[in-house]
């Protein structure tokens, strides 16, 4: 039975703990090449992208794999052909499909007709990769997930969303703010953690240990970005904001960052800031994934 990743609900707790450990031993040693040896992986492309693209074609070619990088225009997903086509395809030929794509449901009909294992590398629901990356990245740097406070400020997107399912999983505090209306959408009962959702980013970052934000204006929204822009106002991440946070919080962004407006450059470039840690660790966690969907 073929293994996906479409959501990070596809991964138990102590499979993400195996991960983890595994994402540590790849952040010593590497270039592995018996690993991935002989298998093709392509990625679907709808959207762009730098961290993700750059990080799963290192990750393959040091697992000892072959990278082939589709575009939209290349092959035209659902258009010039149709997806169930694309995916039997390709199925052909290639190991593993890794897709980022507008609709969630164009990767659940790759999954569906691929009989290779299918990666969700970003929807408009969700971005498994990115917070399988910042759990690990947190537990790196508060040695443990479990009653940790993770406050994500910003807009409910689908980073957003994979936190918070990830959150579920770990046993990991979240609380959200966001403007009213702007709320994430998750079918997810928070069984395991405290969630809380409120729409005050001040009462949001009290007791944080960690704080998450994002662009206000995902890819393919960038028709509202100004609107947003003028709703979103109040939800920065600035010095005056982080006067309400505990002085040894730290601050996460899952980049690119439009900065000046979700954050200032002051706080993105501080001493709290773990960004670039963040960016490194989607190396290692997307190496493990890729081990583990094969395993
Ligand atoms: N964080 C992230 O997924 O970055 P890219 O859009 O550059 O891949
Ligand atoms: N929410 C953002 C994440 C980018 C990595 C988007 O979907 O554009």
């Amino acid at each position: 039975m073929k293994r996906d990743f479409l959501s990070i609900k596809d991964f138990s707790s102590s499979e993400i703990q195996e991960l983890f450990e595994l994402a540590k031993e790849l952040k010593v040693k590497r270039y592995n090449p018996e690993k991935l040896k002989g298998i093709s992986c392509a990625l679907i492309f709808e959207k762009p992208s730098l961290r993700t693209r750059v990080t799963f074609e290192i990750g393959i070619y040091e697992l000892g794999g072959k990278a082939i990088y589709l575009s939209s225009q290349d092959i035209g997903l659902g258009k010039r052909e149709a997806i169930k086509d694309v995916a039997s395809n390709l199925s052909r030929w290639v190991g593993l499909i890794i897709a980022r794509t507008f609709s969630h449901n164009t990767i659940v009909e790759l999954a569906k007709y691929a009989s290779c294992p299918v990666i969700n590398a970003l929807s408009d629901l969700e971005h498994p990769c990115q917070a399988l990356t910042d759990l690990f990245t947190i537990y790196e740097k508060r040695g443990g997930l479990k009653n940790v406070n993770l406050s994500y400020i910003g807009d409910g997107n689908n980073v957003c969303r994979s936190l918070m399912l990830g959150a579920n999983i770990m046993g990991m505090n979240m609380k959200v703010a966001t403007p009213k209306g702007y709320e994430p959408k998750t079918k997810c009962k928070m069984q395991n953690a405290k969630c809380k959702i409120v729409n005050n980013p001040k009462e949001a970052v009290k007791d944080a240990d960690i704080i998450y934000t994002d662009v206000w204006a995902s890819m393919g929204q960038e028709a509202e970005r100004e609107k947003r822009e003028r709703i979103f106002k109040d939800f920065q991440i600035n010095s005056q904001l982080l006067k309400f946070a505990k002085p040894d919080v730290l601050i996460m962004h899952c980049l690119p960052a439009h900065r000046g407006k979700e954050i200032t450059d002051e706080i993105i470039d501080g001493k709290r800031s773990i960004v670039l840690d963040q960016a490194e660790n989607r190396l290692h966690i997307q190496k493990a994934i890729m081990i583990k969907l094969f395993v």
